[in-house]
């Protein structure tokens, strides 16, 4: 996967491409990721980037030149180009958008906004697609851009570790993750489950089915209108749902 960050503030990106999971994926060439100052395309002496907007008000607006001399010489080192401008009033980002990022050939070119916003030209004169990541209010767009590299890379084949823990865990599934335990085996009187150490295990993947189930159930029962269920799964709500009307709890069912 190949990414362009196009941002005013490369050191609120740069440092956490260099932690962890991203890092190792980038010293392996699974994902390629350059950050581009943007301060860098702007031609006057002083590198300005922003400016008051026309029509008065309060705040900077970027813009436009900057943004496509970056773009430019991006489009000519990469090639093809994706272009994504994280905003609060784009598309929700989704598990479903980070697998299609993380099988996109063309180069990811996130244009990060800041201060007010960016002169509509951008948008008006480059092919785009904004995109948000919930609705809140962010200070800009760098956040947002990795934390979109960030659910995608790890979608890459061999980024993670284990190809398996993708399959496995919430979203992929539908389903959320069953607990997981390691040592010690009891912890300020809190006890492992005993099956997790019986060496069963149909009855070890039996119990995690069952937890992942009801996890869902308890804390996102929207997803279960999503997920795909065996018999014996929907067997087993069947029985979790009886059981909490017989407690009294309600049950926010979608089928
Ligand atoms: N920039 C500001 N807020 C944002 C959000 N919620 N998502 C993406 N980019 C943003």
């Amino acid at each position: 996967m190949k990414c362009d960050v196009i941002t005013l503030f490369p050191e609120m990106v740069a440092p956490v491409l260099r932690q962890s999971i991203l890092k190792r994926a980038r010293e392996r060439h699974l994902l390629d990721v350059r950050v581009v100052p943007l301060r860098d395309f702007a031609t006057d002496k002083h590198h300005i980037t922003d400016d008051m907007p026309y029509g008065g008000g309060p705040g900077m607006v970027l813009k436009p030149e900057p943004i496509f001399a970056a773009l430019d010489r991006i489009k000519q080192e990469r090639g093809g180009v994706r272009v994504i401008i994280p905003s609060p009033q784009g598309a929700i980002f989704n598990q479903g958008m980070a697998e299609v990022f993380s099988r996109e050939e063309r180069s990811l070119v996130f244009i990060c906004g800041h201060y007010e916003g960016i002169d509509a030209r951008v948008m008006q004169g480059i092919d785009h697609e904004e995109v948000s990541i919930g609705d809140y209010l962010l200070t800009g767009g760098e956040m947002a851009a990795l934390i979109m590299i960030d659910a995608s890379a790890r979608l890459i084949p061999g980024v993670l570790g284990d190809s398996d823990s993708i399959e496995e865990e919430s979203f992929a599934s539908s389903l959320l993750e069953y607990p997981h335990y390691t040592r010690p085996r009891e912890f300020r009187g809190m006890k492992v489950p005993d099956v997790l150490v019986s060496g069963n295990h149909r009855a070890i993947r039996d119990w995690r089915r069952g937890q992942s189930l009801l996890s869902t159930l308890y804390k996102r029962p929207d997803l279960l209108a999503h997920a795909i269920l065996t018999n014996e799964d929907r067997q087993w709500l069947g029985q979790a749902i009886s059981g909490m009307r017989k407690e009294g709890e309600s049950v926010r069912w979608i089928s």
